[in-house]
């Protein structure tokens, strides 16, 4: 069933992002009324700057916090009269080196689970009254790295894993009630967080090299992301997947994952540039 976005009003979370931003602007387009969210909020007011005030509401929110969570859905409520669509696509990755699970921070690792697979949990269960009441939409970005090997990313990739078997759980559970939830899954988009596969960190670029084919490698631009998320939303999709590349290696995952893997574990080169990194960080 076509779902319009026109005056529907869509939390967004890490919404001065790449892809956060890029979507806000593209529901905006689309008619959405916005409720921008980041952990600053300068980040934000300089997002909605670009729109009519009457129709986005700025505020900062730490997606680990969930009071805070709560708070932002009840004065979203109190200015807009309701909240039909949560984005929550808040999400990070190492703050610096990339990291094997032998040698890599603890607490980092804990970071991360706490805002990609705890801070997305908030978020949903913070919206989801309001959602089902008004028969809206859950959306979770998650990453081809749920379906993919996630070496030298194993907290991120863990956490994108963890946050797709949410959102299907959560589609399924909703089901009948009028209200759904999506899955996005972007393939490599040209945003701050994937900067070290791509020129940032010289050990993780060669990894990239060496682990996938010229034509998965490509990253795309947040504004594809923001596109289909709209055209998502409007259609109800399940899954939104981008770029269309990744969607055979989807449909296959179940083998994907069985040859990669072999074929990861026996890769002398990818070994060799694993062993530096653990290298570097134990000499560090
Ligand atoms: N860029 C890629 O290649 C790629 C691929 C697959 C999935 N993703 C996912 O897309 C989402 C958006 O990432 P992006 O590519 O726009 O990167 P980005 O770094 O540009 O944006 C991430 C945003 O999340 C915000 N954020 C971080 N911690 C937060 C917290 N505790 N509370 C609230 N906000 C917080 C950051 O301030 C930032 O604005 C993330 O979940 C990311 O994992 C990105």
């Amino acid at each position: 069933m076509a779902y319009d976005l026109h005056g529907k009003v869509v939390l967004i979370t890490g919404a001065a992002g790449g892809i956060g931003a890029a979507t806000a602007r593209a529901l905006y387009e689309a008619g959405a009324r916005l409720v921008l969210t980041d952990v600053t909020q300068e980040s934000v007011d300089l997002i909605a700057a670009s729109f009519d005030s009457k129709r986005v509401l700025a505020l900062a929110l730490d997606v680990t916090d969930m009071t805070a969570t709560k708070e932002v859905i009840q004065r979203s409520i109190s200015r807009f009269g309701r909240l039909d669509v949560a984005f929550a696509n808040a999400g990070i990755s190492w703050r610096g080196n990339p990291a094997t699970v032998y040698t890599c921070d603890e607490a980092e690792f804990e970071r991360i689970i706490e805002v990609d697979f705890l801070g997305v949990w908030r978020t949903i269960k913070a919206a989801l009254p309001e959602v089902v009441r008004n028969q809206g939409q859950i959306v979770v970005t998650s990453s081809v790295y749920s379906f993919m090997n996630g070496m030298v990313n194993a907290p991120y990739a863990a956490s994108k894993a963890a946050v797709e078997m949410l959102t299907r759980s959560l589609r399924a559970e909703l089901g009948g009630t009028g209200a759904t939830a999506s899955v996005v899954y972007p393939g490599w988009v040209a945003t701050p967080i994937a900067k070290v596969a791509f020129g940032g960190h010289d050990l993780a670029t060669q990894m990239t090299e060496q682990g996938f084919p010229a034509f998965l490698r490509h990253p795309v631009q947040p504004e594809e992301i923001a596109q289909g998320v709209v055209l998502g939303l409007k259609c109800r999709k399940p899954r939104i997947m981008i770029p269309r590349r990744w969607v055979p290696l989807s449909w296959l995952r179940g083998l994907f994952a069985i040859v990669t893997d072999w074929h990861i574990g026996r890769h002398r080169k990818m070994q060799s540039l694993i062993r530096r990194l653990e290298e570097r960080a134990l000499r560090a």
